[in-house]
This record gives C-alpha cells, structure tokens and sequence, in this order.
C-alpha cells in the first residue's frame, strides 16, 4: 500500500509534481467528486499501473450542478475515500475548497464544448457541461502534463474531455475506463447511495434496457429508432423507473445515424426513485 498525502492548495501540490517531474516520473491523474466506490478505485489502479506517481482529486464542483440539483446533499466522506484511494495506489490526494477553486465569483470564464455537449444529458442538464470543461481544465491546468482517467460511465463527459483536449492543445492524454458494475448489473455510481428499497432492485432496470438493445443489434436490427424503442420498452416496463432518454449513437460524434454501423453507443437514463440514473455500453457492427 502506497503512502498518501492529502494536499489543500495549490501551491503544495504543484512544488510536489515539480519533484516528481524533476526525477522523469510520469504522473497520472484521477478527477473525482468523491464519496468513492469501486468504479473510482478502477481509474486508481489504471492510472498507478501505468504511472509513476497517482494524483487523484475530490472536489464537488458547485459549476456543473443546476440550482435545482443535490450540491448540497452530495454525499461525502473523506475518511472512506482516503482509505479506498490509498488502497488503490494514489500517492497525493488533492482536496481544494470551493473558495480555492473559485476566488472570485461568479466566475467569469468557462469552458464550453461546442456539438458534444449538446443533446443526451444536456438536454435536461443544459448547464452541466460548461461546468465539468471548467473544473476540468482548471485541474488539468494545475496538475499540469499528466495522463487523466474518466470512466465510461460517463461517456458523453469522456468524449468532451477527449476534444477540449484536442481544441486547447492541453498537455494531457486522456484514457477512458471500462464501467464498473454491482453483481446485478448496476453500474457504480456515488449517487447509488440514494436508491432505498424497491428502488435499489428495480435500478438494474437500465443494464437490462442495454441488454435489450444489444440484443436486437445483434439480432441484425440496423434501424436505431427500433433498438431505441426496444431499449424504452424495457424502461418502461419497470414502474418504479422514468424514463429520461435512450439513445443508440455513433459512439464518435454522439448523433443518431439513419442506419447502424460501426462503433454503435448504446446510452440511457432514468429516474429510479430519487436519484436520475445513467448508462451506456458499446456495441460493434
Ligand atoms: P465522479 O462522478 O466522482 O466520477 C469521477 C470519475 O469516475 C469519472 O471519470 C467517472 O466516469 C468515473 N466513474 C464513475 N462511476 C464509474 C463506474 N461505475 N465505472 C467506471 N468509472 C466510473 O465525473 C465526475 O465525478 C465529475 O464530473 C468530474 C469529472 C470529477 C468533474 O467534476
């Protein structure tokens, strides 16, 4: 088990990375909201396999969630993730106050990703974008040259941090991790601490909708409009879910082609008692 050293500012934590990057040590970075589970401890470990040093940070960025959102309810625990990044490799914890990361405020310049950011989750989250790009670039902009790690889970995040990357010439490469499941089917998510009850049981609803799509892809359905109808019949099946959207996209540009082909993303999202819940799985054709 590694050694790990929670760092508050900014300026600890660049003298730091300075050192490592004096000695050549190649340095991989994990950006997270905390309250950390086995979906984060996976981009841990990708990032200490393949790296020298492991910085991970824990900020809620009050930037990516609506007025109506759960900023304050976000769950955390400090203690916990501590313990779980330590036991997954991560050498430095960066763990900034909001005023730190936004002395001034409101802030003034954002970071928008024009195209990718539109449609699927925007649609009902049409600020949350803007926020991720902002807290992202600000921490790629602190931890400087480095490899970062975001999970699948969030895929329409991983492609806007792929091309924000690209557009600002960002000193970073970018990997994208596979999404990390409980024994049902549900993917890890810090937001599953909300599920209660029957809705725990029925939120293995949106891996089946994936399942669902597959299945018909695979079945030879060439048509996205009938593997998405396919994918909503099985939401809506389960009445304790919502359906917000299902989408069968190009998995680069995120659109809806007229016809399957290729690198096929299958993505959906619910309301499950009362968190809003998200996932995706890739298929070839
Ligand atoms: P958060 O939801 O804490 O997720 C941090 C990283 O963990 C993201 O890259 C996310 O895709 C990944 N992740 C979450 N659940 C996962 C799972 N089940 N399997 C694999 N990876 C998983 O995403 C954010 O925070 C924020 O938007 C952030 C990028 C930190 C910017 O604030």
């Amino acid at each position: 088990m590694t050694n790990i050293v929670t760092i508050d500012n900014v300026e600890d934590l660049r003298a730091a990375l300075f050192e490592h990057r004096c000695a050549r040590e190649s340095i991989g970075f994990v950006p997270t909201m905390g309250f950390l589970h086995d979906g984060h401890a996976s981009l841990m470990r990708a990032a200490a396999a393949e790296n020298d040093v492991v910085v991970a940070s824990i900020f809620v960025n009050p930037l990516q969630f609506a007025p109506d959102e759960d900023l304050d309810d976000y769950p955390r625990d400090l203690v916990g993730d501590t313990a779980l990044a330590r036991e997954a490799g991560v050498h430095y914890l960066f763990t900034p106050v909001r005023d730190l990361m936004y002395p001034i405020q409101p802030v003034a310049t954002t970071i928008s990703v024009g195209g990718l950011s539109e449609g699927l989750e925007a649609t009902t989250r049409p600020t949350h974008f803007a926020g991720v790009a902002t807290v992202v670039t600000k921490l790629f902009s602190i931890v400087g040259q480095c490899k970062a790690y975001f999970g699948e889970k969030d895929f329409q995040q991983l492609a806007i941090i792929k091309r924000m990357v690209i557009d600002l010439s960002l000193p970073v490469d970018v990997v994208g991790c596979p999404i990390i499941r409980e024994p049902d089917g549900l993917a890890m998510s810090s937001r599953n601490t909300y599920l209660e009850g029957a809705d725990r049981t029925a939120a293995a609803v949106l891996r089946r909708a994936l399942d669902a799509g597959v299945a018909a892809v695979d079945a030879g359905e060439r048509d996205p409009q009938v593997v998405m109808s396919d994918m909503a019949a099985v939401i809506e099946s389960e009445p304790l879910a919502s359906l917000d959207y299902v989408a069968a996209v190009d998995a680069a540009s995120l659109e809806i082609p007229s016809t399957l082909a290729g690198e096929i993303r299958l993505l959906v999202a619910a309301q499950v008692g009362r968190p809003r819940l998200i996932d995706n799985c890739g298929v070839r054709i």
